[in-house]
C-alpha cells in the first residue's frame, strides 16, 4: 500500500504507525470487503497518522486525542480540500522578523531562562508567527481552518528544528546541526473528498460512551511515558499562553492518562471495549506494553469474536547525538481484532 501524502511522517511521533499502515490495512481488508459507506473512528489519534490514511476511502472519521497539538495536527489534515487561501498567508508568515516573545524567553537560545529547545533566530520566528496568527485570529481576517492548517505548519516545522533528541523531556547542550536551519513553514495540498470528518480533544472514554459506528481503530500508550510531557512544548507553542515553566527542563502542568499507568490501564481497556458501540474493533497494542497478550485476548473474547495478527518491525530508537532515529531494534506490533456481538 502506498503511503497516501496526507500522512504526516514529518513529526518524530512515539507510537506512530505510519511505517505500518500497509500490514494494518491489509489486516482490515481481510475483515472488511467495502470499507466506502462505513464509519472509522480513531480516539488516540495521535499524529493522525491511521486515521488520516482512511481520508477519502471511508464515508466518515472521527479522529480524537486528548492533547492539544494532535487535535490542532488533525483539525489541519482532515478537512474536504486545502483552501486556496493558504498560500499567500504560509509565504507571509515565512517572511515574517523574528519577535522576542514567551518561546524565546523560556525555551531558546539567548533567553532569558537559559534553554536550549530552540536556536535564537528559530524561537523568535516561532514568537514572531504565534503572535501574528492570534492577531489575524482576532481580526477574523482569515477562517478557523485556514487558523489550524498554519498553526499546523508551526508545530511540524518547530519540530523539525528542535534541539531535541526525540522527544521534549529534555533539550540538548549544544544546538545541533539539524536545529541550526531555519524554520520554514510547508503544507500539504490536499485534493478534494467527499469524507466527512470530525476532530475532537476528549478523554478517550468519554468520547468512546458518546459516539458509534462501524470501525474503531484504538492505538493508545502501552507504556508509563505520557505524551503530555514528551510533547509539552508542542503544546505550549499551540497554545501559547503563558504560564511559569517549571524546572531545568521548563514542563507546564499537564495531563497524565490512566493507559500509562500498571495499576489503571486493564480497567480502563475493558470499559472501553465494554462500552463501544462498534461492529469492528481493531487494537494496536507493542509485545511490551502493559498490558500482556494474553490479558488483552480474555478481556475481548468476552463481547465478540477475537482475533489477533502480528507483525516483527523494526523501531528506531532516538539518537542522544545528533540526528534522530538511528538505532533499530527489532519489536512485534499486535492487532487485535474484536467482531463485536
Ligand atoms: C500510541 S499514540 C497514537 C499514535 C497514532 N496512532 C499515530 O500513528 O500517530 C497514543 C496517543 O494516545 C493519546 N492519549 C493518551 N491517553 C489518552 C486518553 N485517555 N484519551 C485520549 N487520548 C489519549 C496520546 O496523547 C497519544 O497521542
Amino acid at each position: 500500500m502506498e503511503i497516501p501524502n496526507n500522512v504526516n511522517a514529518s513529526l518524530n511521533y512515539i507510537g506512530s504507525k505510519v511505517r505500518l499502515l500497509p500490514f494494518l490495512h491489509s489486516v482490515m481488508s481481510i475483515y472488511i470487503k467495502d470499507f466506502s459507506p462505513l464509519s472509522i473512528a480513531d480516539p488516540f489519534a495521535g499524529s493522525g497518522a491511521v486515521v488520516r490514511s482512511f481520508r477519502g476511502k471511508v464515508n466518515s472519521i472521527i479522529a480524537n486525542d486528548f492533547e492539544y497539538y494532535s487535535y490542532v495536527l488533525n483539525r489541519a489534515a482532515l478537512i474536504p480540500t486545502t483552501p486556496a487561501s493558504i498560500w499567500e498567508k504560509l509565504s507571509r508568515l515565512n517572511e515574517l522578523l523574528g519577535r522576542r516573545g514567551f518561546i524565546f524567553e523560556e525555551y531558546s537560545e539567548g533567553g532569558k531562562a537559559g534553554r536550549l529547545y530552540f536556536s535564537r533566530e528559530n524561537g523568535q520566528k516561532i514568537d514572531a508567527i504565534r503572535q501574528e496568527l492570534e492577531l489575524w485570529r482576532e481580526e477574523k481576517s482569515f477562517s478557523e481552518t485556514d487558523y489550524f492548517i498554519l498553526l499546523a505548519a508551526l508545530l511540524e516545522a518547530a519540530d523539525k528544528v528542535a534541539n531535541v533528541a526525540s522527544v521534549y523531556g529534555a533539550f540538548l547542550k549544544k544546538i545541533k546541526n539539524s536545529a541550526q536551519k531555519s524554520l520554514r513553514l510547508t503544507a500539504t495540498k490536499l485534493s478534494p473528498v467527499n469524507t466527512q470528518m470530525t476532530v475532537f480533544q476528549k478523554d478517550a472514554q468519554e468520547l468512546v460512551r458518546e459516539i458509534s459506528g462501524d470501525i474503531l481503530y484504538l492505538d493508545p500508550p502501552y507504556n508509563a511515558r505520557q505524551y503530555g510531557a514528551n510533547y509539552h512544548l508542542l503544546n505550549t507553542i499551540a497554545s501559547y499562553k503563558a504560564f511559569t515553566p517549571s524546572g531545568i527542563t521548563g514542563l507546564p502542568r499537564y495531563q497524565r492518562s490512566n493507559w500509562c499507568r500498571r495499576q489503571k490501564v486493564e480497567a480502563v481497556f475493558e470499559e472501553l471495549i465494554a462500552t463501544a458501540q462498534f461492529s469492528y474493533i481493531f487494537l494496536s497494542y507493542n509485545n511490551e506494553g502493559l498490558l500482556p497478550p494474553k490479558k488483552i485476548q480474555s478481556i475481548m473474547e468476552k463481547y465478540g469474536r477475537y482475533t489477533v495478527h502480528s507483525q516483527k518491525y523494526q523501531r528506531f530508537k532516538a539518537d542522544k547525538n545528533e540526528a534522530r532515529n538511528h538505532k533499530a531494534t527489532a519489536t512485534e506490533e499486535f492487532l487485535h481484532v474484536l467482531v463485536k456481538n
